[in-house]
């Protein structure tokens, strides 16, 4: 007998969702509120302020009057715009100095366009239904290219993906098909024949993106919340970048320990095995500057504890790490242990600090230490309690603290919290299905705030699995539990590359993946890859094979302490890399895109990228490989390797025996290295030498690099105490210049006796360097101020003191 369920309505095909959906209608009046201007229709208003020339939100409200306030993801935006607006008969124009935005009147349709009145962005109405959710779609011409989102799986052009944000905790699979990872990052850059313009849609609720359903449009939705979307114009990629970053905010420099190697592992068990881990790092010469506490070093997952059997002496361990030039970062996950004896547990419900659920009762939720207890960052007073927790670790002597499971995940079906819980939000109160995608990025902001609270100057280091946007303020980023699979190693490439075009330049996965079990060769080349990676762990799950850089014998470990010492021999130039991407946003690891937008062939290149604007890394990501094609873009590449010089503007074939990674640097380029080094603040000896690629001795030739150092930890360099060094290369027929100066000598002194200076293939044969003697490479070698020329190489190698004042080389030619 068949009951009702046999005529479910589901079995009768879709309902027609098309009626359900509502449009803002047609134009009714303008109004103007300060800074504001309030655009009113049939049946809803948005609301529109110029944030600069290039720059303007889009509010969609209902009602009388609009709610201006943002999430913490954008920095508060001040100064006046000036916007001449106006009214048509079928058009309303507001124009800046540098575009026009028209609102059609028959819908409220919006396009901008350049002042030429070429069309750069095609809003069509925006739509809603009664159940909060909200659309809009975007003309997208042929010729599109989409990139930006944060961290997602597949290529790097997002053509013909969809996506949807909200943070997700994936332990498998990391494939192409899943819509959503652990960070959440709602811009989208559109890129038509080279020029970009980015759509950030301000909503931590769950969003969609989707360049795949339709012919001739994409669409940016929202489940909940409000459609409040911010317009970047570029023209520009890299224009579009700084913006929006200039919007989210950037990345403080990070300590320079930060960006040295980092080893990891589910788990480290005891404090014997990591001493011993940091002693064999030293005794094999592999550089190394933390090691990670995984969950294993807590009393029973408890966060703010350490098993008093496996780790009895903390701060003893510490401090001999610390003697060693190791730092630890432990993990802190969100959850608390639901446990009436643990004093943060105790201190939590007591003062009220963790989420509820709506009838008011503590959300609780299986987590590694079981039922557990979630302190609600959206309340500034439970962040400032969580922040100032970490006193626990920084009496110890941690400056780092890895943040992990911030999704928040949960063991239950929906990998999180329930969407009804109720978050503070400062007295505001909103459910949790609307706050999701920012609860990670809020407790890595507490966990920063309190640890720069606690570090009395020193600069901390926070490592977080999710985030928002912005999230780069407080916290580099990790990609979460990919596994070691090539197609993860390749899958990081554009990942990352994305995640950097998306304001989050500290970025980078598990070298050589966290599950399943790595190999030797894997190992091998994604550690050449990681070494220039912006963020750069090993880190492996537990029950797989070890993969500390000696566990596959000594072929490998030669291999691994080669690629691992040459990060740290750019160390100088990486930190300079990181220096500019606190100053203007622009991410370390570029896609080539970034430096040539007009090149056809680099649209979705996604296994090269460059380190800054001039180093091309061409990794090997296939097993049994020791070939690959590598694009050069215009202008000559110089293997670093070989010093062969290759016209761009084509592929090569390069080869790549299981020692090499193809590494090219662009003609006419500087690039500052320093020397090799155990641990990135050692800064007994900051000897640098800057390799000057292809000089030519010709007029036209020009080079130049800017080295910006300082101590390293401190925020001393806020206060001035920094050194800025300028390198000039200036070609002519007969001689060729090479120049360099501190732009302020004795803010920042530098441990350092010596400047190297050395040109890679020369277009000439050096005669003489005046001033200076011609040595021979052993004389160089031991110190001594002087010149030597490798003809076999055509290598250059100049010598000389390092003074405040700077100095000259002319090389006669
Ligand atoms: C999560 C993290 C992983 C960590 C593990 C145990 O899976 O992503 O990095 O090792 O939890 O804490």
């Amino acid at each position: 007998m068949d009951g009702s369920a046999a005529i479910k309505p589901d079995k009768y095909g879709q309902v027609h969702e098309q009626a359900l959906w509502q449009r803002i209608g047609a134009f009714e009046a303008l109004e103007k509120d300060g800074e504001t201007y309030i655009c009113r229709g049939a049946k809803g208003s948005a609301a529109i302020i110029f944030l600069s020339d290039d720059m303007f939100r889009v509010k969609i409200f209902h009602g009388e009057q609009v709610d201006l306030s943002s999430t913490v993801a954008v920095l508060p935006q001040s100064g006046h715009v000036s916007v001449s607006v106006a009214e048509h008969a079928e058009q309303v124009i507001f124009r800046t100095a540098l575009i026009q935005v028209v609102l059609d009147k028959s819908n409220l349709s919006l396009a901008v366009e350049d002042l030429d009145g070429q069309l750069i962005m095609q809003q069509h109405p925006v739509e809603w239904n009664a159940r909060g959710e909200m659309h809009a779609s975007y003309a997208m011409p042929t010729e599109s290219h989409f990139y930006g989102l944060g961290e997602k799986t597949s290529f790097l052009d997002k053509r013909g993906e969809k996506y949807t944000n909200w943070n997700t905790d994936v332990y498998a699979p990391h494939v192409p098909e899943i819509e959503a990872l652990y960070e959440s990052i709602p811009l989208l850059i559109h890129m038509v024949e080279g020029r970009s313009y980015g759509l950030f849609l301000d909503n931590p609720g769950r969003s969609d993106f989707d360049m795949r359903s339709h012919e001739t449009s994409f669409k940016i939705g929202c489940s909940t919340g409000a459609y409040d979307l911010y317009f970047i114009h570029g023209p520009q990629l890299k224009d579009v970048v700084s913006r929006y970053t200039s919007l989210t905010g950037r990345m403080d420099l990070p300590p320079k320990w930060a960006i040295g190697y980092h080893q990891s592992r589910y788990s480290y068990m005891n404090q014997q095995e990591v001493l011993e881990l940091a002693r064999t790092f030293r005794a094999k010469q592999i550089p190394c500057d933390v090691i990670y506490l995984d969950i294993h070093y807590m009393d029973e997952y408890r966060v703010f504890t350490f098993d008093p059997v496996r780790f009895p002496d903390p701060k003893g361990m510490m401090e001999e790490l610390r003697s060693m030039g190791i730092r630890i970062v432990p993990i802190v996950d969100p959850g608390v242990k639901k446990d009436a004896k643990y004093k943060i547990y105790q201190e939590g419900v007591r003062e009220n600090h963790f989420v509820k659920k709506m009838e008011g009762d503590i959300y609780f939720g299986e987590v590694w230490p079981g039922t557990s207890a979630f302190p609600d960052f959206t309340e500034d007073r439970t962040a400032a309690w969580w922040g100032d927790k970490h006193k626990y670790y920084t009496d110890l002597g941690i400056q780092g603290i890895w943040n992990d499971m911030n999704e928040p995940a949960i063991f239950n079906e929906s990998k999180t919290m329930d969407l009804d819980a109720m978050h503070g939000n400062n007295g505001k109160p909103l459910t949790h299905e609307e706050l999701h995608n920012i609860y990670g990025m809020l407790m890595s902001k507490a966990t920063y705030e309190g640890l720069c609270e606690q570090l009395d100057g020193q600069r901390p280091f926070v490592l977080t699995r999710a985030g928002y946007a912005g999230i780069q303020r407080y916290a580099a980023v990790w990609t979460g539990d990919n596994r070691s699979f090539w197609e993860h190693m390749a899958m990081a490439m554009p990942m990352v590359m994305n995640m950097g075009l998306s304001g989050i330049p500290f970025a980078g996965p598990d070298i050589g993946g966290f599950a399943h079990d790595t190999s030797s060769e894997l190992l091998i080349r994604w550690t050449q890859m990681g070494a220039f990676f912006p963020y750069c762990r090993n880190h492996s799950a537990i029950g797989t094979v070890r993969q500390e850089p000696w566990s596959f014998g000594e072929k490998t470990e030669a291999i691994l302490r080669e690629y691992i010492g040459l990060r740290y021999r750019f160390m100088p130039h990486l930190y300079n890399l990181f220096h500019d991407a606190a100053v203007n946003g622009l991410p370390v690891l570029r896609p080539l895109l970034l430096e040539y937008p007009n090149d056809p062939n680099v649209t979705n290149l996604s296994d090269q990228f460059l380190i800054g604007e001039d180093l091309l890394i061409a990794p090997v990501y296939r097993p049994d490989t020791t070939h690959r094609a590598v694009y050069l873009p215009e202008g000559t590449w110089i293997d670093y390797w070989t010093g062969e010089a290759h016209a761009g503007g084509r592929h090569i074939l390069a080869h790549a025996p299981l020692e090499i990674m193809p590494m090219y640097v662009k003609a006419g380029s500087i690039i500052a290295e320093g020397l090799l080094k155990q641990s990135a603040d050692d800064t007994a000896n900051e000897q640098v030498t800057f390799h000057v690629y292809g000089a030519a001795a010709s007029a036209d030739f020009a080079a130049a690099y800017k080295l910006y150092e300082d101590d390293g930890v401190s925020f001393a360099h806020q206060q001035g105490a920094r050194s800025e060094l300028a390198v000039q290369v200036a070609g002519g027929s007969e001689s060729v210049t090479v120049s360099w100066s501190y732009s302020s000598p004795g803010a920042f002194r530098v441990n350092r006796e010596q400047l190297g200076f050395t040109l890679h293939q020369p277009s000439f044969v050096p005669k003489a360097v005046a001033g200076l003697a011609q040595l021979s490479f052993d004389a160089l070698g031991a110190g001594q101020a002087g010149w030597a020329w490798d003809a076999v190489k055509r290598e250059l190698h100049m010598q000389v003191a390092d003074r405040a004042e700077g100095g000259q080389l002319e090389i006669t030619v």
